[in-house]
């Protein structure tokens, strides 16, 4: 009985200690963890197409398409996360998300673009138009971040 009641405390304790570094998104709506949970299932998506693109996986259309799919349905998803009570620790957006606005959604449409034309060829077998597209999705990616995201050592994904 007491090493059953043991087993909370112990996770317990654990779950503090990985989270130990890291500031707490107290905000009641979650905003930055929301749309920081998005941004990780872009890079999860997209990895297995960059594989492909660099010729490192063999092209499988079934699974590339449904990669391709699912990147487009995400990236409508985090914006509507950036609003304007949504700038505060542990974000890592620039100031310039709020100030910009009009640049920050040019940047949003430049990266729907490049995702919907990925989906567009998904599909096509044609491996250098798939590669140009998988190329021009990473590139809005990082043009986005470079403007809008500060650089962190720790977060080395997605750059
Ligand atoms: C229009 C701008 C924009 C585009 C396009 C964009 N991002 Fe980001 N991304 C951001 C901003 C801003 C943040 C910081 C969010 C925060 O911390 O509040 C971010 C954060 C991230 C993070 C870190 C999440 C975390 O847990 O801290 C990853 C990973 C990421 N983006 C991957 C990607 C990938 C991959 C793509 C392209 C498929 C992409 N992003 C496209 C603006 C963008």
């Amino acid at each position: 009985m007491q090493k059953l009641t043991l087993i909370p405390l112990i996770s317990g304790i654990a779950l503090l200690a990985g989270c130990s570094d890291r500031i707490k998104d107290t905000h009641p709506q979650q905003l930055v963890s929301k749309r920081q949970a998005i941004f990780k299932q872009f890079t999860k998506t997209l990895e297995p197409m960059g594989l492909v693109a660099r010729e490192r996986q063999d092209y499988v259309k079934a699974t590339f398409v449904a990669n391709a799919q699912a990147l487009q349905e995400l990236s409508t998803q985090p914006w509507v996360y950036f609003s304007a009570d949504g700038n505060y620790p542990p974000t890592r957006a620039k100031p310039d998300v709020w100030d910009k606005p009009a640049e920050f959604k040019l940047a949003q449409d430049n990266y729907l673009a490049a995702v919907n034309k990925l989906a567009d060829v998904a599909g096509s077998a044609d491996m250098p138009a798939i590669r140009a597209s998988v190329e021009a999705v990473q590139k809005s990616c990082k043009s986005c971040h470079d403007q809008f995201r500060n650089d962190s050592a720790k977060a080395k994904q997605g750059d």
